[in-house]
């Protein structure tokens, strides 16, 4: 199912039809196209070209390694990634590898690194789902991840599934309209708060 996104101008066609749904196909990724996720991560602008991410990936096929990801999720989570043939979660250095100090645009380096993967995903078809909802403590232990990185973020990754093979508690949610804040609310100019005149122009 599409839900591209309402905007008051054209977007870039991956951005405008990125969504995150539940419902996946369990079809493989194929390889190429795994790669194609990776690279977009590697090519993702960092503070100082730091490139804090540090990614774990498993695909269906290899049960074990997915298995390790998929028990990290909520179980809320769990309920529909679980169907996703490519799991991944991103971790985030918490220092400076140049000095050694706190690095507080690591989280937002992953994130670029993430939405960078997102939108390469849906122009060569996939869907990407991101999740907070997982054990970090588990995954700290499961994934021996050092005392300097922070798991940050899950993500299930595949094509596109269709509603009627959700279980039907979880239709509802795969169909209701996505919403955001009006630019108003959230492009400023001059002080806090104060909506910038531009988003009338
Ligand atoms: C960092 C992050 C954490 C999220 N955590 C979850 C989650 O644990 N479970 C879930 O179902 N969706 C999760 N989402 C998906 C958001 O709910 C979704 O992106 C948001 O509602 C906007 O919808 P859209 O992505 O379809 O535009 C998360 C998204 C992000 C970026």
């Amino acid at each position: 199912m599409q839900k591209p996104a309402e905007t008051a101008v054209p977007l870039h066609e991956p951005i405008q039809e990125r969504w995150s749904p539940i419902a996946f196909d369990s079809k493989p990724v194929e390889p190429d196209k795994l790669i194609s996720l990776f690279e977009a991560i590697r090519w993702a602008p960092s503070c100082f070209n730091e490139q804090p991410w540090r990614i774990f990936v498993a695909i269906s096929e290899d049960a074990e390694s997915y298995g390790q990801l998929l028990d990290c999720l909520v179980e809320a989570n769990q309920a529909w990634a679980g169907k996703a043939p490519v799991l991944m979660i991103a971790s985030a250095s918490t220092k400076f590898a140049r000095n050694g100090k706190p690095n507080r645009h690591g989280p937002h380096d992953v994130g670029l690194a993430l939405q960078n993967m997102a939108i390469q995903a849906q122009s060569v078809g996939l869907v990407t789902h991101m999740m907070a909802g997982f054990d970090i403590q588990k995954t700290r232990h499961t994934l021996q991840i050092p005392e300097d990185y922070e798991p940050m973020t899950a993500i299930a990754i595949g094509y596109p599934g269709t509603v009627e093979d959700l279980p039907e508690g979880m239709r509802e949610r795969e169909t209701s309209p996505r919403s955001r804040k009006s630019l108003g609310e959230v492009i400023f100019t001059g002080a806090f708060g104060t909506s910038s005149p531009l988003i009338e122009a």
